[in-house]
């Protein structure tokens, strides 16, 4: 299989290598893109990549397969339709796309019956929805759902390479006793800190990344009405975002019951007793789920925590997943 990475020098660049290295995905060509040329090369296999300028005139060529993009939202809408002209997939991390109503939002655990012939160009969700929707799914398949209310606790990677060393230039200078640089990535100082707000507020006082959840999760559960009300917290974790989940049902449904759907879906780990962070689950592909619990004995509303590694499920391994699937399908060889 023919390949590029745009973005390869980001995080999840880096780890779309490493998923793809370890799901033993194919790999004939490999080509690396990033905002500008590198002398240096990144080690894939027994190969190294070169690092070219993303331009339409490199990746428009007829070469690739498949184009990875995780890079940004202008490089995304300027470069993936000439790859698609040249005969390639697109699977995209940026938010480009994903709510066109002419392409699905897949999560291969929930909705890859909506990949369709023409479908040339697949988004990539936003990493908490993804990992909010493989451990809700299980209570839409079992109940309904009418509404979700969500806290975020995202971890400092999800603002990509600047997010992780703003974090460590904080604790850096807390630990030296010296005054902390001033944020730049980040709304307020991160290090022994918590933010609520993730991305611009809006008029009604919303952030993008609130919108975003709402909005991607109602695409990729197919329930364009459902209630769904956020509030995106970012919290000084290197790896993996925690969600707490207020949900109600469509039906009336007990707790076991639920616990028994989160145990037989797939992707998701149920733990019925206990707790688990996300540096437990930093660095795996599946959702965790625990503190399942009905508000007062309620048979419509549930509270539960879900955690997942953004980078992994929430990114690469899930666009490594929609490759796949569309080797699954035949698209691609
Ligand atoms: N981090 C996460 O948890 C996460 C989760 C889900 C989705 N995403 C999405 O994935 C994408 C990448 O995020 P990241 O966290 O990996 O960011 P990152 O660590 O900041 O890396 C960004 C990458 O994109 C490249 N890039 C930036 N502008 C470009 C341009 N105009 N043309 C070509 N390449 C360009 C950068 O190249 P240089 O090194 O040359 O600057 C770098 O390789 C973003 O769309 C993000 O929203 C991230």
């Amino acid at each position: 299989m023919r390949l590029a990475i745009v973005g390869i020098t980001g995080v999840v660049g880096e780890m779309l290598l490493r998923i793809l290295d370890e799901r033993n995905v194919p790999v004939d060509l490999l080509d690396g893109f990033a905002s500008r040329d590198r002398d240096e090369r990144i080690r894939f296999r027994d190969h190294d990549v070169t690092i070219r300028a993303a331009t339409p005139e490199a990746l428009a060529v007829g070469k690739y397969d498949v184009v990875f993009f995780a890079s940004s939202d202008d490089a995304s809408a300027a470069l993936a339709e000439a790859c698609v002209a040249g005969g390639a997939y697109v699977i995209d991390n940026s938010a480009a796309f994903r709510m066109d109503p002419a392409v699905p939002l897949l999560v291969p655990e929930i909705n890859p019956h909506a990949l369709r012939e023409q479908h040339r160009i697949l988004p990539v969700a936003i990493c908490t929805a993804i990992i909010l929707s493989v451990g809700v799914n299980p209570v839409k398949r079992v109940a309904g759902l009418r509404s979700i209310r969500v806290a975020t606790y995202q971890a400092v990677s999800g603002a990509g390479r600047a997010g992780l060393d703003e974090l460590a230039a904080g604790e850096e200078a807390l630990g030296r006793g010296e005054p902390e640089p001033a944020p730049r990535v980040f709304a307020a100082l991160i290090a022994r800190n918590v933010i609520p707000q993730v991305g611009a507020l809006d008029a009604f006082g919303d952030s993008g990344e609130e919108k975003k959840i709402a909005d991607e999760t109602r695409k990729i559960l197919e329930l364009p009405d459902l209630r769904l009300a956020a509030t995106a917290v970012r919290v000084p974790v290197r790896y993996a975002h925690s969600a707490a989940l207020w949900v109600e049902t469509e039906r009336e449904v007990t707790a076991d019951e639920l616990g028994v759907a989160l145990k037989e879906a797939p992707g998701v780990v149920f733990h019925r007793e206990g707790i688990v962070t996300p540096r437990e689950v930093e660095g795996g592909d599946l959702v965790h789920v625990a503190r399942l619990r009905g508000e007062g004995g309620s048979k419509r509303h549930f509270q539960l925590w879900v955690v997942g590694d953004q980078i992994r499920k929430g990114a690469a391994a899930n666009a490594v997943q929609l490759l796949e699937l569309l080797r699954e399908k035949g698209r691609i060889a």
